[in-house]
């Protein structure tokens, strides 16, 4: 059976689907739930479906990235992952800590990529005046938001949305899609789900 770790930042809501959903189908295993944020939320929520979990704070290492990502790595190898799975983890990755999990990372992103790679996804796509929004499930590279589209689901932008009502919005499709593409991908599957 595939393992699958995943890193987080905050609430978790989208980790939660992905372990609810290989605990369900069993097509993969949770092997573990790390985040760069002891206070995350979503490390409680692991552990309480049976996950290991571990946090390493970004904070002491300051702009030394490598360092803190080697911090990082020890739990991960220990689980000893087939498939990396970024799930709202707000950290960028060095092209060293992408290269080691080159083919076997995914991240989900909350715009429609290649629309709106980083920060403030929906406000911008409300500036822009975009008729539809949505989430993207991409496989990770050393371009930030970028590699290889693994699944889209888009909504409609609605007269009178504010970034966080259409964030709302999408985030209800992005628990669809990511679990949807993780169950394909762990298949070997590699065609984009279109939700
Ligand atoms: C999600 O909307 C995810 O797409 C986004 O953060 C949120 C995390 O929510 N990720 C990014 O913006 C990555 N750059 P969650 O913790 O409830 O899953």
């Amino acid at each position: 059976m595939k393992r699958v770790a995943i890193l987080i930042s905050g609430g978790g809501s989208n980790m939660v689907r992905l372990v609810e959903d290989m605990q369900a189908q069993g097509y993969a295993s949770p092997v573990l739930v790390a985040s760069n944020d002891a206070a995350a939320a979503g490390l409680e929520k692991a552990a309480r479906m049976g996950v290991p979990t571990a946090a390493i704070d970004h904070r002491p290492f300051g702009k030394d990235r490598a360092a803190f990502e080697a911090e990082l790595l020890k739990p991960i190898l220990a689980a000893q992952p087939d498939v990396l799975c970024l799930a709202g983890f707000m950290r960028v990755l060095t092209p060293g800590f992408v290269a080691q999990f080159a083919g076997r990372m995914l991240n989900i992103h909350p715009s429609l990529l290649p629309k709106y790679p980083g920060l403030h996804t929906h406000q911008r796509a409300l500036d822009a005046g975009d008729a539809e929004a949505g989430c993207t499930v991409h496989e990770v590279t050393p371009v930030l938001d970028d590699g290889p589209i693994l699944g889209q689901a888009r909504v409609p932008v609605e007269a009178g949305d504010t970034a966080d009502t259409l964030a709302a919005r999408v985030l209800v499709m992005e628990h669809r899609l990511y679990p949807a593409v993780l169950r394909r991908y762990v298949a070997g599957d590699r065609a984009p789900v279109l939700l």
